[in-house]
């Protein structure tokens, strides 16, 4: 069996309260690219063959297992709880019971690095098994190492130690070599080292940073170099705001890779996990969210934000368009300016107009609804045309009432439609109606007082102002 192919666990670190973000959140929930912090290295360690999975959690428990198993509802996740955050020795400890009966390597990872690949999981654990270590830590080099352990080397430029920056002297600092926060450990090692670890230093912490010493004077550390492009920590928000345009850039890649048009791949948000079809492109600051797809052909106009949303094929999305948990079918057209609230379905080379509203309500096919309408709980069949200023009154302070429009029937302007309402198939409202009673097929309603014109008004109240 070849080494990379070894049982390995992982334990991600995710227990902290994260301070530095000051926050009411913990910081391993703050999102990137719609995903919690923490759900990106647990997906690393699945994706790299860790098999168990086991998350520390502590700082708000329930809150961060409720986050991951929802972000990864496939993945084998156990959870193990660290009541008290006392460092990050002391957490990975807390994982032990769930690891009981593991002999093979465990992976330990932080659940504040949202960069790391798989591979990267993967050539740490390769790497101890190779070079027969106890322990492999990965290292990189930082311009600006603030914040991060330093890896502090002999003579003979062999790993001795990692000094955390608070407990390091001014030479020290000086090191550019970082600690990236990614061990893979022998499990026999890691529960024998950790029972070693003491808290006797300025943070009065269980580092798991001294189980490097440990090893290096015992039996052997092997120190590997990754990019810090990948193992960048997130502490606080500009780090975060960092690692989301970071990844946003990735998936921006990954889709012209895939044929996708990206105009400005600076000016564009799109969550991990959403799908878009070849030849489709995407101006700028469009904003891709949650469980969005889009199929192949499309344009998605400047500043649309599409959520939950189900785009077919060759579909116009025109400019600052926004819509949430919708669909819209094959050629259709939205916007500019259109809302899609949760629940509509807008059919085949249907048009949505700008200042259009419309919620939980069904457009068929080619049917148009253009301009400043609401419509809300409607069915509305194929070949409709809506007028401009349509409302349907669905709401009437205590329920909702639907609205049903047949195939081909003819919405005037500004009409208004109290529901519930039926306009059968075919029928014609008149513009400016106020309707609360069905229309028959075929048939034409008025709802409007009658204009009248009084002749020759204007000139007789002249005559009267004169005659005072
Ligand atoms: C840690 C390392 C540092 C390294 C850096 C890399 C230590 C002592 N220091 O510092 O050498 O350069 O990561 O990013 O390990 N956590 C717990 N329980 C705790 C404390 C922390 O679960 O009691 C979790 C946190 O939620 C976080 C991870 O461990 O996900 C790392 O903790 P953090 O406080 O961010 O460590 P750093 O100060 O960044
Ligand atoms: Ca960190």
């Amino acid at each position: 069996m070849p080494l990379s192919e070894s049982p390995f666990a992982a334990v991600v670190l995710a227990a902290g309260k994260g301070t530095r973000m000051k926050s009411e959140r913990p910081k391993v929930l703050h999102e990137v690219c719609g995903r919690p912090l923490a759900a990106y290295p647990t997906q690393a360690a699945v994706a790299a063959g860790a098999s168990p999975v086991v998350v520390v959690v502590g700082h708000q428990a329930e809150a961060v297992e409720a986050a991951l198993v929802a972000a990864l509802p496939s993945a084998p996740l156990r959870f193990a709880v660290q009541a008290e955050q006392r460092g990050t020795a002391h957490a990975v400890l807390a994982a032990r019971e769930a690891l009981r009966g593991h002999t093979g390597p465990i992976a330990i990872l932080s659940g504040d690095t949202p960069l790391l690949s798989a591979a990267t999981v993967r050539a740490l654990v390769d790497a101890r098994s190779r070079e027969r270590a106890a322990l492999a830590f990965a290292t990189m080099p930082l311009d600006d190492p603030r914040g991060y352990g330093r890896v502090v080397r002999d003579a003979a430029g062999r790993p001795m130690r990692v000094v955390e920056e608070k407990d390091a002297s001014p030479e020290e600092r000086a090191i550019r070599e970082a600690n990236a926060g990614l061990y893979c450990a022998d499990a026999r090692f890691l529960w024998e080292a950790l029972g070693q670890v003491g808290a006797a230093n300025a943070q009065r912490e269980f580092y798991l940073t001294d189980l490097i010493a440990l090893a290096a004077s015992g039996p052997g550390v092997v120190a590997v170099p990754v990019s810090p492009a990948e193992a960048h920590g997130v502490n606080d928000r500009e780090e975060l705001s960092r690692a989301n345009r970071e990844l946003t850039r990735r998936l921006a890649v990954a889709f012209m890779k895939s044929g996708v048009t990206v105009e400005d791949p600076e000016r564009f948000d799109v969550d991990a996990g959403v799908e878009i079809g070849a030849d489709t492109v995407i101006e700028p600051n469009v904003r891709l969210r949650g469980r969005t797809r889009i199929g192949s052909g499309c344009r998605i106009g400047q500043g649309a934000v599409l959520t939950d949303t189900v785009v077919g094929d060759g579909v116009t999305v025109n400019p600052y368009t926004v819509t949430d948990q919708s669909t819209v079918a094959r050629g259709a057209i939205l916007g500019p300016f259109s809302r899609l609230r949760p629940g509509c379905e807008v059919g085949e080379e249907a048009h949505v107009g700008n200042f259009v509203e419309m919620k939980k309500t069904r457009l068929g096919r080619k049917s148009k609804a253009n301009h400043l309408t609401y419509l809300g709980d409607s069915e509305i069949g194929a070949g409709v045309n809506v007028g401009a200023g349509t409302i349907t009154c669905n709401y009437d302070g205590e329920k909702k009432h639907p609205t049903r429009i047949g195939d081909g029937a003819f919405i005037g302007s500004d009409s208004i439609l109290v529901a519930p309402i039926e306009i059968g198939p075919g029928a014609y409202v008149a513009a400016g109606s106020t309707l609360t009673r069905s229309v028959p097929a075929g048939a034409l309603a008025v709802g409007r007082a009658r204009q009248e014109n009084k002749e020759g008004w204007v000139a007789e109240r002249q005559a009267r102002k004169q005659k005072k």
